[in-house]
């Protein structure tokens, strides 16, 4: 899977970028407030539905603009593909196209094409409070478990019928056991799930995070916690817990409040690990699900990495590159200087340089061939 082929319009300051040549390795740099950001943005939008910087589309829209336009050419093993996705100021629903016809939802575009990303949110990884985790583990499993998401789904609705009737107090506890036990059925599905993927995923990030800092990260350790007693079932502990729950107006115990814990040595790692180490380790967990994913279906994620180079030695720049290169992946990498990534490849006829410069992007080859 390669995105051969991208034209944003009216994302940020990009008001028209037209790339017809991309290659696997694309590495975007320019001074601060160029665009490159808003060209990995227009990726996520396309293939996420949102920019993974906001929620909304209003922020992501170009100033004065009443639509943006994100297209894709994709070479996949089945051959071409092409995506599109219009997004409106209005808010009317998002047009989105897979060679031409209109795709019915927005999960058949993420299931067509994974996407990682390593952004300054990514350290929420490790610094943020559980639900990060948690939904780094189920968009994971979203992808190698096809079971997952419709099982996610179930529970969900579970779990919302229960905690309105918890909220409206003085309704008859029939229901609430009733709802206790649906969500426990899913519930103890997911828990199972996330278990197994957690089994795979772990040794992959031990493996991955030694190739990036071989001394760094010695005595790494991370736990599951299911978000109930580990000696009882889901739903023993959601009946036995009713009144409580009725108290605080919530449903207190399961998977919605599981996390993984991760330590270095007897300290957690968000107050152990130096800015740079975080980013090694978040980096370790984002390129371990993806080979993960690879090892499993056979899909090849794309990754965008933006501001690589930031809080990395040239050390740690050179091993990231490296494991970046090796993933096999198409990758969209940004980075103030190039010369901070510029010796950091071994094979150069797998990367691509652009430079950005106030909303335009050229490729450096153009540039220098110019001159
Ligand atoms: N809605 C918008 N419409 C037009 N321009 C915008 C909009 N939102 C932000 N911008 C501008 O887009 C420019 C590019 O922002 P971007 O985040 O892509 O920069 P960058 O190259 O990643 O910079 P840095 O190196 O600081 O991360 C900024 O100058 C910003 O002011
Ligand atoms: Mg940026």
């Amino acid at each position: 899977m390669l995105i051969q082929r991208l034209q944003i319009s009216h994302i940020r300051n990009l008001s028209r970028a037209s790339l017809p040549r991309l290659n696997r390795i694309n590495v975007f740099c320019g001074i601060n407030g160029s665009g490159k950001t808003s060209l990995l943005e227009a990726l996520h939008l396309l293939i996420m539905g949102k920019s993974f910087r906001h929620a909304m589309v209003r922020p992501v829209l170009q100033e004065g603009e009443a639509e943006c336009t994100v297209f894709a050419e994709l070479s996949t093993s089945a051959g071409r593909l092409t995506l599109g996705a219009q997004r409106y100021r209005d808010g009317s629903k998002p047009l989105l196209k897979i060679n031409g016809a209109p795709a019915n939802a927005l999960s058949e575009l993420v299931e067509l094409v994974p996407m990682q990303v390593l952004s300054a949110d990514s350290f929420e990884l490790i610094l943020g409070g559980p639900g990060f985790r948690r939904e780094f583990l189920d968009r994971g499993l979203f992808h190698v478990e096809p079971k997952f998401y419709p099982v996610w789904r179930l529970a969900q609705r579970a779990l919302k019928q229960r905690n309105s009737l918890l909220r409206h107090g003085k309704i008859s506890t029939d229901q609430i056991i009733l709802w206790s036990r649906e969500y426990a059925r899913y519930g103890e599905e997911i828990d199972r799930m996330r278990r197994h993927y957690l089994d795979n995923l772990l040794p992959a990030c031990h493996a991955v995070i030694a190739q990036l800092s071989p001394d760094a990260m010695v005595g790494l350790e991370a736990t599951y916690s299911r978000g109930w007693s580990k000696d009882v079932a889901l739903e023993h502990a959601l009946i036995a817990g009713i009144e409580k729950d009725l108290q605080q107006g919530f449903t207190r115990q399961g998977p919605h409040r599981a996390d993984l814990k991760i330590m270095i040595d007897e300290g957690t790692a968000a107050e152990t690990l130096s800015r740079g180490q975080l980013k090694i380790l978040a980096a370790g967990f984002h390129l371990a699900q993806t080979n993960l994913l690879h090892a499993k279906t056979g899909k090849k994620s794309i990754l965008l990495v933006d501001d690589l180079s930031a809080e990395l030695d040239r050390s740690h720049r050179q091993s990231l590159c490296s494991a970046l290169e090796d993933s096999g992946l198409q990758v969209f990498v940004t980075s103030v200087e190039p010369e901070d990534l510029a010796n950091c490849w071994s094979n150069t006829n797998d990367v691509e340089m652009f430079h950005v410069e106030r909303g335009h992007i050229t490729p450096l080859s153009e540039i220098t061939q110019g001159n």
